[in-house]
């Protein structure tokens, strides 16, 4: 695997590229990678002729001082997972390629996010997603993928970024890929490694409400679904539940009824203890 941290060589190597007729797949990553950064590569690989990945840890898009400086950083387990992947290139930028001044730290794309910013991780993450545009645009940029891959872990990231991509008509397909999950359930993420052995025990409990919203939507009101996944989180003290609701899968607004949307998913954000963590998962889908 390749590894640059130049974007002006990075660029060259893509222009090279795409000049033979190679298909580039990109996934843009924080580092820390586990089996769920690892599927989208195995995706793209799967489907591209040339597979980018980046490691970068954006601080435009952490709306908290704390949650940045304790971001974890792995760089040689990275490269070596990359590699075991058969990943092509690895960019991993400092923070002065990506943003080489105060004007492009400043600089956000013109994107109108509206009521997709309001709800959910925007409205409890004040700029955090004005600073997820900034990156992701700034790495497409770098990049020029034809394909990009992002997790449905991080379900209003990727509707943030369709947006994006549509607004600017950008040539690029964004691929939205399925949670992977650990054996009890619960969602891979990098902030996992931060519980102790009783909390990691505990967080489990959020996949299981999210399998209860799924599997009772039928017998219950949104209101009681909502309420009896909230207690049954809540049950043990150590979860605190911050927002659990459904909403239209299209949209990302809250509904009120089964009836309000098509496409129907179950959002959570929780706290254990300082450790905040997100999932989601589908209710119903009418085709
Ligand atoms: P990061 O949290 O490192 O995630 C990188 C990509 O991996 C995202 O698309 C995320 O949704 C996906 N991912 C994380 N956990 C996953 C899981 N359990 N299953 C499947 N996919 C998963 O998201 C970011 O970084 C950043 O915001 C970024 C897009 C790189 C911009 O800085």
């Amino acid at each position: 695997m390749d590894i640059f941290d130049n974007s002006d060589y990075l660029k060259e190597e893509i222009d090279f590229l795409k000049e033979d007729g190679k298909t580039i797949g990109f996934v843009p990553t924080m580092g820390a990678l586990h089996d769920g950064h690892l599927s989208l590569v195995r995706k793209s690989k799967a489907e591209c002729d040339y597979t980018v990945a980046s490691i970068f840890v954006n601080p435009t898009q952490f709306d908290n001082a704390e949650d940045l400086s304790k971001y974890p950083r792995f760089m040689e387990s990275d490269i070596r997972q990359l590699t075991k992947e058969n990943a092509d290139l690895l960019f991993a930028p400092s923070e002065s390629e990506i943003y080489p001044d105060a004007i492009a730290r400043q600089a956000i794309p013109p994107v109108k996010l509206g009521a997709l910013e309001k709800v959910m991780e925007g409205a409890r993450r004040p700029g955090h997603f004005r600073g997820v545009v900034q990156v992701v645009h700034r790495l497409f940029d770098i990049v020029k993928p034809d394909v990009a891959y992002f997790g449905e872990k991080d379900y209003q990231q990727l509707a943030v970024i369709r947006t994006m991509v549509q607004q600017l008509e950008l040539p690029i397909r964004i691929i939205g890929c399925p949670t992977r999950r650990e054996q009890d359930g619960l969602a891979m993420s990098s902030r996992n490694m931060r519980l102790n052995k009783k909390e990691r025990k505990d967080a489990a409990v959020l996949y299981r409400a999210l399998q209860f919203v799924r599997n009772h939507w039928q017998k219950y009101s949104v209101g009681q679904l909502t309420d009896e996944a909230i207690r049954m989180i809540e049950a043990n003290g150590t979860v605190k539940v911050e927002y659990l609701q459904l909403a239209d899968g299209a949209t990302l607004q809250q509904i009120e009824s089964m009836d309000d949307a098509k496409h129907i998913r179950c959002f959570v954000a929780a706290r254990i203890n300082n450790v905040r963590l997100i999932d989601n998962e589908l209710v119903l889908f009418k085709g």
